[in-house]
């Protein structure tokens, strides 16, 4: 349809319709049974059913299954009037029903073309089920392993979180503005700085600075947007007390304005109705102004619309026009689906279950994902192992299958590939088939209270914890090497995750201790949905491979790492902390006036505490590899450069090793004097070159004045004329190979 039919249409419709095409419910008002997530308050949410037509309403939540969701359009655009069809959006974040590794992980791999192939999957998969919109990506910065969404978070740098965002809107609604065939529309989320609630609790209040917002928070926001991302989703939290669903700054001097964002903006689950909640408003009527006055376009999954937002817009022409503006960019968004055209978009009525799912090729990126972003963070020279090596597999995730991760509610835990599985598929390679005991349960019986109504999900084995470690002491005994596959249970992160003291649940932990007596070598495999606190256990391992959580080929990827087959690659997203008291940990942190000297590394009146060291445990950047890689020396073309100059920096990396391997290259600048004090180093770029063993290539970076800016709360983003240190290295405290250059402007 053209917009002016579109504005015709919205001329046909009552107030009531107007607004119904704001609201978002879940499939169960339709009768449908497959509401997979719900995360909003348990309550009955109050629609006046004498007002409020059903058949009016704009779109639903989470209805996923084609028959579903063919059924209940088809029962709704009979009874609905004006023939507006339903929009169907669902959290599908890391996969429909082929699941990749989680986003935490995902940014490991650095390999962002492979990220937007995963989402061109993911969207295929999606488009075939007649899914329209999904909430995803989610860009949220975080620096605190506490909060559990670290899971579905690009992790802590803005570049990486930039890269995330244009890769995954990229690859779910493919480059053109009218969403092509294969493809749905994206939902970046969750505007703004949802990812640093005050030490790391669900839902708790932001506090930042402008300049933290715009340096670090908002630029991957705005490169989803800029990309194309057709919507935006509010976040909870409030920032700086303003809840960002009724923060005006928020919502229309950035989003609407800097950002030019043109597209829907969607209030997260109930939000609008948590501004009352918050103590922002005085009741559900002031909400929904607030919000209409804010362009949140729809009400996710509350009445505060349906019940406020007629009488408003009838008794106040504004709130009229704003209403009519919301509509028009819903229309739009169906507009640009060719919903109007084919209210059945993607699905086949005589066959729901054709189309792509779960097809080899979509394994084979899920499994190379995967691969990609196993991080090794340990290896006493004890991996890959042998194909001879006597194995035992020992741990709670040996045979788990639910490796996909908290977020993953359209996939079937059924389709993973367990480590075991994993494992015996190279039988025919000649390895030796690993033995195996479980150990103990993932967690502890006595825990799993905590969990509410997951509880009755988790699995608690009924031989007692005494015969499950004596019999994983048994197996282990026989055993030459003991690969020992522990980790967080799938309900320990995600939405409502967080954790004061995020480590291994202590059962595991004891085992591992157990194991250790035996004085073989232990590789350890863990499972995640953040980094996990490892100090207690970090000295009693020979490797470790940090597997986060792998998504459906989780098995084959690490099966293939552990016997060579895939050499590993990826480096943290993510800084990995010594000890809860070093929260929030980050790379990029401030400059400041006292830092430790390595000359006086005791000194009491320096930047540090008594009890800990300054550093991680694992730094942002890092990650091992089974060949080493040498860098040369940083070549610069120029000392300096103007402000429509650029430098050129060289550097010449070899493998010296014995196995291929792909490097992450990175590259930190850090601005030596500014007008508002920079960080001590800040990635600018990046690049990931596959080399053979013996190998060397010389990489070239340029340096532009673009990348030299900074947002200073006065005069917006600006370069400032002075000295620039360079660092190319291997991750975040590698200072060997150092520059400096000058900027120079008139
Ligand atoms: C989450 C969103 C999600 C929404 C819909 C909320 O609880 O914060 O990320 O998209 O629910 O399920």
């Amino acid at each position: 349809m053209r917009k002016e039919e579109l504005v015709q249409l919205i001329g046909s419709l009552t107030t009531e319709e107007k607004v119904g095409q704001l609201i978002q419910l879940t499939g169960n008002f339709f009768d449908a049974e497959d509401t997979v997530m719900e995360t909003g308050p348990l309550k009955k949410i109050g629609f006046n059913e004498e007002t409020f037509d059903l058949y009016s309403t704009g779109s639903l939540l989470n209805v996923v299954e084609p028959k579903n969701i063919y059924e209940i359009q088809k029962k709704y655009l009979a009874k609905t009037k004006h023939n507006i069809p339903l929009l169907f959006m669902a959290d599908v974040i890391y996969g429909y029903k082929t699941i990749f590794p989680i986003p935490i992980a995902q940014t490991c791999s650095w390999n962002f073309d492979l990220i937007e192939k995963a989402a061109k999957v993911m969207a295929k998969e999606c488009y075939d089920s007649g899914i329209h919109v999904t909430f995803a990506p989610m860009v949220d910065i975080v620096r605190d392993i506490r909060w559990g969404r670290v899971l579905e978070s690009p992790g802590e740098d803005p570049i990486l979180a930039r890269e995330y965002a244009k890769s995954m809107t990229k690859g779910i609604q493919g480059d053109e503005s009218i969403l092509p065939q294969d493809h749905l529309a994206a939902c970046v989320k969750h505007f703004a700085a949802y990812g640093a609630p005050i030490a790391g609790k669900e839902y708790n209040g932001v506090e930042l600075s402008e300049e933290a917002l715009h340096n670090v928070y908002l630029p991957s926001y705005q490169a989803a947007i800029d990309a194309g991302s057709k919507l935006v989703m509010t976040a909870f939290n409030t920032l700086n007390g303003i809840p960002c669903t009724g923060n005006k700054w928020l919502n229309q001097e950035i989003l609407r304005e800097e950002f030019q964002f043109p597209g829907v903006l969607i209030s997260d689950y109930a939000a609008i109705e948590e501004l009352k909640v918050h103590g922002y408003t005085e009741n559900d009527l002031e909400s929904a102004k607030m919000a209409i006055e804010n362009t949140v376009d729809i009400d996710m999954k509350t009445s505060v619309y349906a019940n406020h937002l007629p009488a408003l817009a009838n008794e106040n022409p504004e709130i009229m026009k704003l209403l009519d503006d919301s509509v028009l960019r819903v229309l739009e968004l169906k507009n640009d689906l060719g919903l109007f055209e084919d209210p059945y978009r993607g699905l086949d009525p005589l066959d729901f279950s054709k189309g792509e799912r779960l097809t080899t090729q979509h394994r084979q990126t899920s499994l190379q994902l995967a691969e990609e972003s196993v991080v090794l963070l340990k290896n006493e020279q004890v991996l890959p192992l042998k194909k001879a090596e006597k194995v035992a597999v020992i741990g709670p995730y040996g045979e788990e299958k639910a490796t996909i991760g908290f977020w993953a509610i359209t996939g079937d835990t059924k389709d993973t590939v367990s480590l075991l599985e994993g494992l015996k598929q190279l039988a025919d390679e000649g390895i030796v088939l690993p033995a195996f005991a479980k150990g103990c349960n993932i967690l502890p019986a006595s825990e799993v209270d905590q969990y509410d109504k997951y509880s009755q999900s988790i699995d608690i084995d009924t031989h007692s914890e005494e015969s499950l470690l004596e019999e994983a002491i048994k197996v282990a005994s026989n055993a030459d090497t003991i690969v020992l596959a522990l980790g967080e249970s799938t309900y320990q992160s995600g939405e409502g995750g967080s954790r004061t003291t995020p480590c291994l649940p202590k059962n595991q932990v004891k085992l591992l201790k157990a194991l250790k007596k035996l004085g073989k070598k232990i590789i350890l495999i863990v499972y995640a949905g953040r980094p996990l606190l490892l100090d207690e256990i970090v000295w009693d391992v020979a490797a470790i491979l940090y597997a986060w959580f792998p998504g459906t080929m989780s098995g084959q990827a690490l099966a293939n790492i552990l016997y060579g087959k895939a050499n590993p690659c990826a480096k943290l997203s993510m800084t990995f902390p010594r000890s809860v008291g070093q929260l929030p940990i980050y790379y990029n942190s401030g400059s400041t006036g006292r830092p430790v000297q390595a000359s006086n590394p005791k000194h009491r009146f320096a930047s540090r505490y008594l009890d800990e060291d300054n550093s991680p445990l694992y730094c942002f950047g890092y990650g091992q590899s089974y060949t080493e890689f040498a860098y040369g020396k940083v070549e610069l073309d120029k000392e300096s450069m103007d402000e429509n100059g650029t430098i050129t920096a060289s550097v010449t990396v070899k493998n010296t090793g014995s196995y291929a391997g792909k490097e992450i290259v990175q590259l930190y600048l850090q601005d030596t004097a500014a007008s508002v004090v920079r960080p001590v180093k800040e990635l600018k770029d990046f690049q990931k070159v596959i080399l053979d063993s013996g190998e060397e290539k010389t990489l070239q970076f340029k340096i532009t004045e673009q990348q030299l800016r900074f947002y200073s709360p006065k005069e917006g983003w600006i370069s400032e004329s002075g000295a620039f240190n360079l660092f190319i290295g291997k991750d975040s405290e590698d200072n060997q190979q150092q520059g400096r250059f000058y900027l120079i402007k008139n």
